[in-house]
């Protein structure tokens, strides 16, 4: 028996290379080893946008961006989120054993209340529906980027509770982290993040990718002189980019053998390499949207039927079927 891999990404805006390598590529890379399930969180996407005609376009168009980077339907079941209607009655249940206190402690809502944004009500439990995501799916193993870690640990901590209150009936899920790729780098130096605007996107075309290479500051030290690796952000994406070349590489700026123009220029070259076969099968993808609502719906069909499972469980659990 595989264990079970699920995780979500949210449809707000195209994907950017940390996406790739801090989550999506893990999903391609572990859909052989796991029974997996990945779905497009369009519940936690609706926290942050107002508009349906974005939300359709982002949701599709993510669906397509999974299929083009190797997810296959046949060994991965792909869902949106609200085809799986139970997972927010999970939540309801879920909050009425959670505390206000313990949900004013995550990450993401301190630094929602930190940009002085009025928070709502759906950004202050995201934690618990992503709880209710995971936990209903009976997931053993969560593949998420850094900064998703504590939400995993909101999901333990749920499960743990509920199992307590009303009797075993959800397994303790384990993020997935991949050490090397943890917080990767955006075109400034901070984090990679749409919401930094210092992303380079997935699918972007050559040209694209070349002027947000070519506007990554780097010091003023010239071509021969000897560069410090580990404090350049050019080098950062190597890491993800290069790995071939990288100890090349490295010794090229420790010996003051390479300046920053011809790095720029060949972690260009690499980032095409790997990004043109993945635009190209998308590019094929994009002409029959029919084929990937339909993956969409089977994938929703599988997912919902197992959701309806183990609510029947947690239903009986807590007294709602009498
Ligand atoms: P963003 O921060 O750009 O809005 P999301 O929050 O949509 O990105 O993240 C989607 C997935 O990609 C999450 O699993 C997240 O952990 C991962 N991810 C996002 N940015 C990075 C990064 N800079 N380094 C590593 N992983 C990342
Ligand atoms: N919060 C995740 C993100 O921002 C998306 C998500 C929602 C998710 N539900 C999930 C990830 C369940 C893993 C498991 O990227």
């Amino acid at each position: 028996m595989k264990k079970i891999l699920l995780s979500g990404v949210k449809p707000t805006g195209r994907p950017h290379i940390c996406n790739y390598f801090g989550a999506m590529k893990q999903f391609v890379n572990l859909q052989d080893s796991y029974q997996s399930f990945i779905f497009l969180a369009n519940y936690h996407a609706l926290t942050g946008t107002e508009d349906a005609k974005v939300m359709e376009k982002d949701t599709l168009d993510l669906a397509i961006d999974y299929l083009a980077i190797g997810l296959d339907p046949k060994k991965t079941t792909i869902f949106l989120q609200s085809d799986v209607p139970e997972v927010t009655e999970l939540a309801w249940i879920f909050n009425c054993i959670t505390t206000m206190p313990y949900l004013a402690r995550a990450h993401a809502y301190k630094d929602a209340v930190g940009k002085n944004k009025e928070v709502n009500v759906g950004t202050f439990d995201y934690p618990i529906l992503m709880a209710a995501d995971i936990l209903i799916q009976d997931a053993d193993v969560v593949p998420v980027g850094a900064d998703q870690k504590q939400h995993v640990e909101y999901a333990r901590d749920t499960a743990e509770k509920f199992n307590r209150i009303f009797g075993h009936e959800f397994k303790l899920p384990e993020p997935l982290i991949l050490e090397e790729v943890k917080t990767v780098v955006g075109t400034d130096g901070r984090k990679m993040s749409k919401s930094y605007g210092n992303t380079i996107e997935l699918f972007a075309d050559d040209q694209e990718i070349r002027s947000s290479i070519m506007s990554i500051p780097t010091d003023s030290r010239g071509v021969d002189e000897a560069k410090n690796p580990e404090g350049c952000n050019v080098f950062a994406l190597h890491k993800l980019f290069s790995s071939e070349e990288l100890p090349e590489i490295k010794k090229r700026y420790l010996d003051g053998k390479i300046g920053y123009k011809e790095s720029k220029d060949l972690l260009i070259e690499n980032i095409i390499k790997l990004v043109a076969p993945l635009r190209a099968r998308r590019a094929e993808i994009v002409k029959s949207p029919d084929d990937v609502k339909k993956i969409l719906r089977d994938g929703g069909d599988i997912a919902r039927e197992r959701a309806r499972a183990k609510m029947l469980g947690v239903r009986k659990k807590t007294g709602l079927i009498i």
